[in-house]
């Protein structure tokens, strides 16, 4: 079977300039790739460059053995959706306007069981929220659009770690129960492998690393090479 995401050789930058490069990756479906890599690495750049919203200088990504375009609002259409750092919430909105322009056609029930706390602040305006909210809401958003292929650029961001630890297992289960494919930029490590199938280190643009989250967890010494571009000895 085709993988749910498939990136193979991307390159992409800005300006002229390479920020990511022959990056590859698969994401079967029902799986977590967790993203890893210092700040500057090329995390947000590829997943900015696999859902087209910055152009690819090379490379090829598919979704279910179909061509991702660089329309974001296709790929979008076709099951990819990405919450990107800045959340992509309206901040003039309330919470429930905000879900509601997902539309889901099952209505709002299912996701919010999720985010028992989005419920309590129904009517307030998205700007007014902590980060932490936004972040769920924004989840939350993405999840409504019952997306195939799911791309969370740093969940737990401004997350206290008990909130973050909190949100993460709700991607397992949306893999697990929907056979949702995740890509997870995370720079909380230890949380990302602790939901994570897979993952892969971008260090300096490149793919670094890349083996089962298992066999990580079990020596997180490769993990932290990768992250300072210390050669994978394996
Ligand atoms: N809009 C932009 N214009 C020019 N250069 C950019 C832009 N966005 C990112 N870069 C550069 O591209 C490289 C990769 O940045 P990117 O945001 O993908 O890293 P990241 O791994 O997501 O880092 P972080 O963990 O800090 O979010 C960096 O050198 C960064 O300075
Ligand atoms: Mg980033």
């Amino acid at each position: 079977m085709s993988a749910a995401l498939r990136v193979a050789g991307l390159s992409a930058g800005y300006r002229g300039l390479l920020a990511v490069r022959d990056v590859s990756f698969e994401v079967p479906a029902g799986t977590v790739l967790a993203l890893l890599g210092p700040n500057g690495a090329g995390k947000s750049t590829t997943l900015l460059a696999v859902v087209g919203a910055i152009r690819r200088a090379a490379g090829e990504v598919s979704a279910f053995g179909g061509p991702l375009g660089r329309r974001t609002e296709q790929n979008a259409r076709a099951g990819v959706t990405l919450v990107p750092d800045d959340r992509g919430v309206f901040h003039r909105l309330s919470v429930a306007d905000n879900l509601r322009l997902a539309r889901n056609p099952a209505g709002l029930e299912p996701v919010l069981d999720d985010f028992p706390r989005l419920r309590a602040l129904w009517s307030r305006r998205c700007g007014l929220l902590s980060g932490g909210e936004q972040q769920m809401l924004a989840l939350a958003k993405a999840l409504l659009q019952q997306p195939k292929v799911l791309l969370v650029d740093e969940l737990s961001l401004g997350l206290a770690p008990r909130a973050a630890g909190e949100l993460m297992p709700i991607l397992r289960r949306q893999a697990d129960e929907r056979g949702l494919a995740v890509v997870l930029v995370e720079q909380h490590v230890d949380l990302a492998l602790s939901i994570a199938d897979r993952a892969a280190v971008l260090h300096h643009g490149r793919v670094a690393l890349v083996d089962d989250a298992a066999a990580l967890r079990a020596d997180r010494r490769r993990v932290e090479d990768a992250y300072f571009g210390r050669t994978d000895p394996a």
